[in-house]
């Protein structure tokens, strides 16, 4: 079983008081924080740039997940990665082989990690299919991108079910990570089914207490990776 992380998703706190979302995420132990880029072209909104990223780094060491949901990837990732971004996912819908192999080279020559992702209605591709060797992170949306608190899409289910299978019999060294409307109650829904990496932005900083909220999906997570 790969290890449970949880990675708080600061678009649920005040964007205009990131330094405290990201400093509450070091308080509650979590194990990389969740940076949600959008371009109000892909998704429906508009969060923050390089420059934000490379500010909230120069105050924590914390690891940084940071999600493009941005059509031009290309144009903006060497700009993530010299902010201080250490996971750079970017979405498959906006990608071909060609241009993943090329983002992979970039993220690879400059020591990062590499995250795909799935909007809830995207199937795994072919040509990604034949990449998972050169992925860290399948991240699986289970809400449509642009905003933190929607209710968590349980359709997706099956898909998580289908990639873990397959990640699965290729060894499962890839993370899975899951990310929208992750609560207390539906972690267990989705560790079973193979999700290890827990993105929570309304499950985390809209609780009373933050830090305690990272703590509790965690021992939800584990309690549900013993059990599954
Ligand atoms: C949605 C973002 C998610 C979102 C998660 O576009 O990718 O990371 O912030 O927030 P919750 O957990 O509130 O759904
Ligand atoms: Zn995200």
């Amino acid at each position: 079983m790969r290890r449970i992380r949880i990675a708080p998703s600061v678009l649920a706190w005040d964007l205009g008081d990131l330094n405290e979302a990201v400093a509450i995420s070091v308080k509650g132990g979590a194990d990389q924080v969740h940076l949600d880029v959008i371009d109000g072209h892909f998704a429906p909104n508009i969060t923050f740039g390089p420059g934000t990223v490379r500010a909230l780094r120069r105050r924590c060491d914390l690891k940084f997940d940071t999600h493009l949901m941005i059509d031009e990837p290309t144009l903006y990732a060497e700009k993530f990665i010299d902010a201080g971004s250490d996971l750079l996912t970017f979405h498959a819908e906006v990608l071909t082989g060609g241009r993943f192999d090329e983002l992979h080279a970039l993220v690879r020559s400059k020591g990062r990690q590499m995250g795909l992702a799935l909007k809830p209605a995207t199937e795994l591709p072919e040509w990604a299919a034949s990449r998972l060797d050169k992925v860290d992170a399948l991240v699986v949306m289970t809400v449509n991108p642009g905003f933190s608190g929607q209710a968590m899409d349980m359709s997706t289910m099956p898909k998580l079910e289908r990639i873990n299978g397959m990640l699965e019999a290729r060894g499962g060294s890839v993370d899975i990570e899951i990310d929208g409307g992750v609560e207390p109650e539906n972690v267990h829904e989705v560790v079973s089914r193979g999700g290890n990496v827990l993105v929570a932005g309304a499950g985390v900083y809209s609780k009373k207490d933050p830090a305690v909220a990272i703590r509790a999906l965690r021992e939800r997570a584990e309690e549900a990776a013993g059990r599954a």
